[in-house]
Parts: structure tokens; C-alpha cells; sequence
């Protein structure tokens, strides 16, 4: 099963709940490249830009055992490779979506996302990015309401 949804929608929480739910093992892609990088996402940013962060996400997804519950970054569906190896993977993939200002809300003071800049820039992000999650996705839930019913409603859907 695969989370995607825009920062601040609550893939890592949800997914970890799913986990315990499901007894299975979450994996978490921006943990991964972290440790396979061994840099913080904002110095992989600042030294490679986002190009280069978007090679190594890609090539962290490839190496990824596909039988656990993984929780991406917001961005891996705007480089089509990536986006293609999801889809390939033949999961489940769960879309949380949320409304901007929600979003913008929970994430606006995090030093740990480099994209995070001022709101317009991000909203622009989400909106170009509305079209890719629901394409990619196979099932969209409400990001909004409480992570029980949240994952009531995955449950509910496989
Ligand atoms: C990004 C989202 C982040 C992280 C990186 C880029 C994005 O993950 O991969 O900062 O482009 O939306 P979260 O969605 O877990 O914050």
C-alpha cells in the first residue's frame, strides 16, 4: 500500500497507523533517502537542488522492497519516472486530500521542507499538483477528518 498526498496531509502518521493496524511494516521515502544519503533533506536541496533530490527519491524508490506500507514525499509524483514505478508497483495507492489552507496551516513553520517558502509559491505547488495525485492514485480519502476515520475508510476501500 502506497500514501501519497501533499505535504501536511499526514502520510507518516497515517501510514504508521495503518502499520499497527495491519501488522505490517511501514517505510517512509524521505527517511530512506536521508539514510541512504546521509544528508538532511534541506541540505540535499541546497547542495543538488530539487533535480537532484528528485534522482536520488527515484532511485530510492527503485531499491524499495514493494510488500510494506510506504509513505512518499509530497513531490514524487511530479517526476514521471517515479510516478511510473509506483504504478508499476501494483499496490493500493492512497491519496489524502486536503484543502490548501489546511494544509498550508500545518506546515507553514516547518524548517524541514524546503519547498515551504512564501504561501503563493506553495499554493501554486498544490495546484499544479491536484491532477497528478488524483491520476496517480486508485483511492482518495478526506485528509481532514480524524486519522481513525481515515484509516476506517482505507480499511473500508481494499
Ligand atoms: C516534498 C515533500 C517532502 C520532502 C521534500 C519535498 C515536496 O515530503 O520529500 O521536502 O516536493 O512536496 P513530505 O510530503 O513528507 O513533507
Amino acid at each position: 500500500m502506497i500514501l501519497i498526498g501533499f505535504m501536511g496531509s499526514g502520510k507518516t502518521t497515517i501510514a504508521k497507523l495503518l502499520g499497527a493496524h495491519m501488522g505490517r511494516e511501514i517505510l517512509d521515502l524521505d527517511e530512506e533517502i536521508v539514510k541512504s544519503s546521509g544528508m538532511a533533506i534541506p541540505e540535499i536541496f541546497a547542495a543538488e537542488g530539487e533535480t537532484g533530490f528528485r534522482l536520488r527519491e527515484y532511485d530510492v524508490l527503485k531499491a524499495l522492497p514493494n510488500q510494506h506500507i510506504l509513505a512518499t514525499g509530497g513531490g514524487v509524483v511530479t517526476y514521471a519516472a517515479s510516478r511510473r514505478l509506483l504504478m508499476e508497483m501494483d499496490q493500493p495507492i492512497i491519496y489524502l486530500h486536503a484543502d490548501f489552507p489546511t494544509l498550508y496551516n500545518r506546515i507553514r513553520e516547518d524548517m524541514n521542507r524546503p519547498l515551504v517558502k512564501d504561501k503563493e509559491s506553495v499554493k501554486k505547488l498544490y495546484e499544479e499538483r491536484l491532477d497528478l495525485y488524483r491520476s496517480t492514485s486508485t483511492i482518495e480519502v478526506d485528509a481532514t477528518s480524524t486519522p481513525k476515520t481515515i484509516v476506517d475508510q482505507i480499511m473500508q476501500s481494499l
